[in-house]
C-alpha cells in the first residue's frame, strides 16, 4: 500500500514528508493505522546525527497509539479495531528475560530491530522498490506501520490514543521508574530530579505508590508548576546546593528514593548523593551522552546506598502499559497537561523546534 511518512533523508536535516510503500504484514506482523504519536527526544536525537549507531534514510517516530487495521500469519494477540500502543521494547512473553520478573529487557528481536528492520531481517518500508529501516521497530511518524505483535499492546478502548500514545514512552518510562524499578514504598519521601515527561511521570508514578513527600527538581519553574499539579509536595530550583538542601530536610539522612531523569551526569551523582544513608536508593532513567560515565565515591554504597538504572521504567510493556493506560482511565493519571501542542504529521520538524526551545512537555502529532 501507498502511505505518507516523515523519512529521516539526511542527519541535521529536516525530515522530509512522502510518499512510501508499505508491505502486507508477514507472519506474526500486524498493520497498524497511527492515530496519534509523541514527539521525543530520542527521535531528534538520531535525527540530529549525534546518535552513533543511527542510520537514514528511515521513519522516525516510536510514541504511536493507533488501530489494528490486519494481522499476518499466526497474529493471535491482536486482531482488526484493537487499539494499541507500539512499544519500542517488546514483550516476547518466551525468552529468559520475560520469564523472569527482575527485567524488562526482551531479547526476541533486539539485533534486527537495532539495524532497522523486523524480526525476518528485511523491511517492510521501501521506495521505488529500495527498501527504507525501521525506527526503534516501530517508525510511527508515518500513516500506517507494520510491526510484530509482541511489540503491540492491546489498551482499553475507550482511551483517547492522543492520550495513550504518551505511554508508549516517557511517560510509562516515569512511572514504571517509580512503580517497578525503585517500588517506592508508602510513606517514603522521594527527590525527581528533572520535570520533563520522565521526571512528571516519575512524580506521579511516587504519588501512585503512596510516597509522603515528593520533592521535584528542576531549572524551569513552568515545568515545576507541571510537577506541583502530578503531585509534587516541594519544588525546588536545582544547581550545586541540591544535595545539602535535601540532606537538611531529612535529617541529615537523605531520601528513600531518588529518581535522576536529565540525563546529566553530574545530576545522576546528585541523585545517588541524596540518597539516604542505609536503604536509599537511586534510580538513573536519564540517557547520558556517548562516552560521558558517572562519578560515584564507594562510601557512598558501603553505607547502604544502592543504584538502579531503569529502561522504560522497568515495564514489560504488552502486560505493564495496558495497566498504566487502564489507570489514566480511572483518572489515577492525569496525562492532559503533558499535550502540550498538536500538530499533524507535516509539522513533525515543528515538533522538533518546540522541543529544542523547551515549549511545553510533548508535541503529539494527530493523524486524520
Ligand atoms: N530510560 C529510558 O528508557 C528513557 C526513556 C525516555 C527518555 N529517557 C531519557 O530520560 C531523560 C529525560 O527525558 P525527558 O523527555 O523528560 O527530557 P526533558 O529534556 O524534557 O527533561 C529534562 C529536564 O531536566 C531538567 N534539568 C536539566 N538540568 C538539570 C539540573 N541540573 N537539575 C535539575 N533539573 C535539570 C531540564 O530543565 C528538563 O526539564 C533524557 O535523558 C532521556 O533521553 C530515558
Ligand atoms: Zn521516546
Ligand atoms: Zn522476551
Amino acid at each position: 500500500m501507498k502511505m505518507r511518512a516523515a523519512v529521516l533523508e539526511e542527519f541535521g536535516e529536516p525530515l522530509v514528508i512522502q510518499e512510501l510503500d508499505l508491505a502486507d504484514p508477514g507472519p506474526g506482523e500486524v498493520l497498524v493505522r497511527l492515530v496519534a504519536c509523541g514527539v521525543c527526544h530520542t527521535d531528534l536525537y538520531t535525527a540530529s546525527g549525534v546518535d552513533p549507531s543511527g542510520y537514514s534514510p528511515t521513519v522516525l517516530g516510536h510514541e504511536g497509539a493507533g488501530v489494528v487495521e490486519a494481522v499476518g500469519e499466526g497474529v493471535t494477540d491482536v486482531a482488526p479495531g484493537d487499539h494499541v500502543v507500539t512499544l519500542f521494547s517488546p514483550q516476547c512473553r518466551e525468552c529468559v528475560h520475560c520469564l523472569d520478573p527482575r527485567t524488562n529487557l526482551c531479547l526476541a528481536i533486539r539485533e534486527q530491530q537495532n539495524l532497522g528492520y523486523l524480526p525476518d531481517g528485511t523491511a517492510r518500508l521501501s521506495r521505488d522498490g529500495e527498501p527504507i529501516r525501521h525506527f526503534m521497530g516501530t517508525s510511527t511518524f508515518a500513516e500506517y506501520t507494520v510491526m510484530p505483535q509482541i511489540a503491540l499492546a492491546k489498551v482499553h478502548p475507550e482511551a483517547a490514543l492522543e492520550a495513550a500514545c504518551l505511554f508508549a514512552c516517557g511517560l510509562s518510562t516515569g512511572l514504571g521508574a517509580a512503580m517497578f524499578t525503585a517500588k517506592v514504598q508508602p510513606g517514603s519521601t522521594c527527590v525527581v530530579f528533572g520535570a520533563g515527561m520522565v521526571g512528571l511521570g516519575a512524580v506521579a508514578g511516587c504519588r501512585l505508590q503512596g510516597a509522603e513527600r515528593i520533592i521535584c527538581v528542576d531549572l524551569s519553574e513552568d515545568r515545576l508548576e507541571l510537577a506541583t499539579g502530578q503531585g509534587a509536595t516541594d519544588v525546588w530550583v536545582g544547581g550545586e546546593g541540591t544535595v545539602e538542601k535535601v540532606l537538611e530536610e531529612t535529617g541529615g539522612f537523605g531520601a528513600d528514593y531518588t529518581f535522576e531523569a536529565t540525563g546529566n551526569v553530574n545530576v545522576m551523582r546528585q541523585a545517588v548523593e541524596s540518597a539516604r544513608m542505609g536503604w536509599g536508593l537511586a534510580t538513573v532513567a536519564g540517557v547520558a551522552g556517548k562516552g560521558e560515565t558517572l562519578d560515584v565515591i564507594p562510601r557512598f554504597l558501603i553505607t547502604g546506598r544502592r543504584i538502579a538504572g531503569s529502561s522504560f521504567g522497568g515495564v514489560k510493556g504488552r502486560d505493564g502499559v495496558p495497566m498504566l493506560v487502564d489507570r489514566y482511565l480511572a483518572g489515577d493519571i492525569d496525562v492532559d497537561p503533558f499535550i502540550s501542542h498538536r500538530i499533524t504529521l507535516d509539522e513533525v520538524n515543528k515538533g522538533f523546534e518546540l522541543m529544542e526551545a523547551q515549549d511545553g512537555i510533548r508535541s503529539v502529532i494527530e493523524f486524520r
